[in-house]
């Protein structure tokens, strides 16, 4: 039965770029929504800018500017990154806007009539020179405790105490640098403790991490304490229907920008308001955010929609924080990465990739660590799922560019769909991990077969024709039964094996039926090696080159060496064509022999050629037509660069290089391997 969802992730806040902790969010919350889609269901997907604050008004103050500019600006930023991430809300909205507005004071209306809002004085640091009341981050002083110099008005970053701003010892407000003075001044506030007994009913109705729980236990335990939602003027918000002067504080409106969002979709898409927001049954609700904004909205939120008469939750899907060669993001280790400087360097399916191969449903912290990275992306992605097409695509093209009528191996196939369950259940469950780490053995037993049953072996027997096709077909079909499996996690990959396959993936269930007897579309390289040099890069260090296109040209070269690999290609663009051993050894030079040779139509410099290299057969277009007959070349042993990045020329796409000698005027000649050298031997 087809569902309705509607799913977020944590609002960006306006006041700094995203790095790679936002991304994880961002992809783990879009994995599961074109999941949620691709098994029919219908997932709407809404998010905003969270604009409002002290922080984003003091920062426009700071650049002078005024804060519809920045947080325009930053919400500008923020798109770009999300789309570059391919990351695709149905609606990107704000939480300043009219619609936010609106809903704010809805509830807030609600919540009084409700009688859970309160009034009461509340004593806070005021600068007198800014004229401003001052969050508690924005006094610093001396802790009271441990006596350490220059820490936040509400906790010690040195001896981890939390404390009264009014207890810091000569206190400094960070805005204008004076002394602050105390000051009453009148606040609203939502009576959370009222909420308890609906909030624990709502919170045993759901499943949730072991973690999660046992911190909301250690909240109720602690007592529920009233949320103060005002904040006084001069605030970037929205002030307070019946409380001149008064602004809602930032997370009481960011939320409801949830409910905005939702809104400006409505209005283009004609939804049901009730549908979604009213009842707990006809549709669901899901929130992904991270371990530091639980208690948000696992309490405020539910028990704020609850007591405003609107639906709680159905999940808040909590995650940990991401770390970096095992080290907390941080600008001074370099490990802080936003996202922009990823995007700048590497695709953003190698990301998506890694981030699902390693998260789960529980709240651990999750390492990104940067040779696994490069290893995880090169090893699984294009050496076993990609390379099962390019195995086999070119036997298909070879024998007409049409599958076969039929596979070659249908219980193998089948074991392949029954599969499909096992990993659904897994992606429903956000244990992404489990999924990829099923749908890579999958890849592995693909690469078996392919192995057990060599149709490039077969291909040298013109008899075995329909053998070959009919093995090259269980390939193909295998291949896109796991691209269906992995279009969550790599959309455009899985846009290009539809213009591959001729068919896109346009649903869960597409993979009980084989692909046979249709034409294929020729062969690109659905993914390629990433450079080891740009992973590297990833981490900022003052003296790296920065701009991408500072970087040497993509070779595949080994995983686990990509500072040393950086640094030797920095060597190399400053040492005037010299290169050093580091440099030489990642050029992987091969034996190869040329299955078949032909001259390629419209071009007079190149010929296609047919390689054999170890297990694989490649495509190369080769300049040497000049020199050499098509003819002449089959069978001969040549040498080739691997790993050099797969081009797309005109004429099609050339894997590798084949070495000749050429000198001025004289034609060029090929470099060979002696007789009794076998294809994929390596040359040194
Ligand atoms: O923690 C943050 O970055 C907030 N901007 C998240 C807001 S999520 C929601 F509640 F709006
Ligand atoms: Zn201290």
């Amino acid at each position: 039965m087809s569902r309705k969802l509607l799913v977020t992730h944590a609002l960006p806040y306006a006041n700094g770029s995203l790095h790679l902790g936002h991304s994880l969010e961002a992809v783990q919350t879009d994995i599961w929504v074109r999941f949620q889609r691709l098994r029919g269901h219908d997932c709407l997907f809404v998010c905003a800018e969270d604009c409002h604050g002290t922080p984003v008004m003091i920062r426009a103050q700071q650049q002078g500017e005024t804060p519809e500019a920045l947080i325009g600006a930053s919400a500008a930023e923020h798109l770009r990154d999300y789309h570059d991430l391919l990351i695709e809300h149905d609606q990107f909205h704000s939480t300043h806007s009219a619609e936010n507005q609106r809903c704010c004071n809805q509830l807030y209306a609600a919540l009084r009539a409700a009688g859970l809002i309160s009034r009461r004085s509340v004593r806070q640091a005021y600068d007198e020179q800014a004229r401003m009341f001052l969050p508690d981050r924005y006094v610093r002083g001396i802790c009271p405790r441990c006596k350490s110099p220059d820490q936040y008005g509400d906790s010690c970053e040195v001896c981890g105490s939390t404390y009264a701003p009014a207890e810091l010892l000569e206190p400094r407000s960070t805005v204008s640098g004076s002394a602050p003075v105390w000051r009453e001044s009148e606040h609203l506030f939502f009576r959370l403790g009222a909420c308890e007994a609906m909030l624990r009913e709502w919170l045993a109705s759901g499943a949730r991490a072991p973690a999660v729980r046992a911190k909301l236990e250690e909240w109720f335990t602690a007592g529920l304490q009233d949320w103060d939602i005002s904040r006084d003027a001069p605030y970037f918000g929205f002030e307070v229907p019946d409380a001149p002067g008064k602004y809602f504080y930032v997370w009481f409106d960011a939320p409801i920008g949830y409910i905005a969002s939702f809104e400006a979709l409505r209005a283009r898409r004609g939804l049901d308001f009730d549908l979604y927001w009213k009842s707990e049954t006809a549709s669901e609700l899901h929130h992904f955010i991270g371990k530091d904004i639980s208690y948000f909205h696992n309490l405020f939120w539910p028990a704020v929609l609850h007591g405003a008469g609107l639906r709680r939750p159905t999940g808040v899907h909590v995650h940990g924080f991401l770390t970096i060669n095992g080290e907390k993001m941080s600008k001074s280790r370099g490990t802080f990465i936003s996202a922009r400087r990823y995007l700048e360097r590497l695709p953003p399916e190698p990301l998506r990739y890694y981030f699902a191969a390693k998260l789960g449903a529980g709240v651990e912290d999750l390492d990104m660590n940067l040779d696994d990275f490069l290893a995880r992306s090169n090893s699984d992605l294009v050496g076993k799922f990609v390379n099962i097409a390019s195995r086999c695509a070119g036997f298909i093209e070879r024998s007409g560019g049409r599958l076969g009528v039929q596979l070659a191996d249908p219980a193998l196939y089948a074991e392949f769909v029954a599969a499909g369950e096992r990993i659904a259940a897994l992606y429903e469950q956000r244990e992404y991990g489990a999924a990829i780490r099923e749908i890579m053995t999958l890849a592995d037993q693909a690469n078996r077969y392919v192995d057990l049953h060599k149709p490039w072996a077969l291909a040298k027997d013109p008899a075995q024709a329909p053998r070959v096709l009919a093995v090259a077909t269980q390939g193909i079909n295998l291949f896109r039964a796991l691209m269906i499996y992995l279009t969550p996690v790599l959309p455009r990959m899985s846009e290009a094996a539809g213009h591959f396959l001729g068919v896109p993936v346009s649903a869960w269930n597409d993979v009980a039926t084989p692909l046979l007897g249709v034409p294929l579309a020729a062969y690109q390289p659905l993914a390629t090696r990433l450079d080891p040099a740009l992973v590297a890069q990833l981490i900022e260090a003052p003296s790296a080159p920065t701009l991408p296109s500072a970087a040497p040209a993509a070779i595949g070269g080994p995983a686990g060496a990509t500072a040393a690999a950086a640094k030797s290609s920095e060597k190399a663009q400053q040492g005037g064509g010299m290169i050093g051993m580091d440099d030489f050894s990642r050029i992987d030079l091969r034996v190869a022999r040329v299955i078949s040779a032909e001259r390629v139509e419209g071009s007079e410099k190149l010929l296609r050629l047919s390689l054999e290299l170890g297990a694989e057969p490649r495509q190369v277009l080769s300049g040497i037509r000049s020199s050499y007959a098509p003819e002449q070349l089959v069978g001969r042993l040549v040498i080739v660069v691997a790993n050099l990045e797969p081009r797309r020329m005109r004429f099609g796409v050339s894997a590798g290089m084949v070495l000749c000698a050429s000198g001025e005027g004289d034609g060029v000649f090929l470099l060979g391997a002696d007789s009794g050298a076998q294809p994929g031997m390596k040359v040194s």
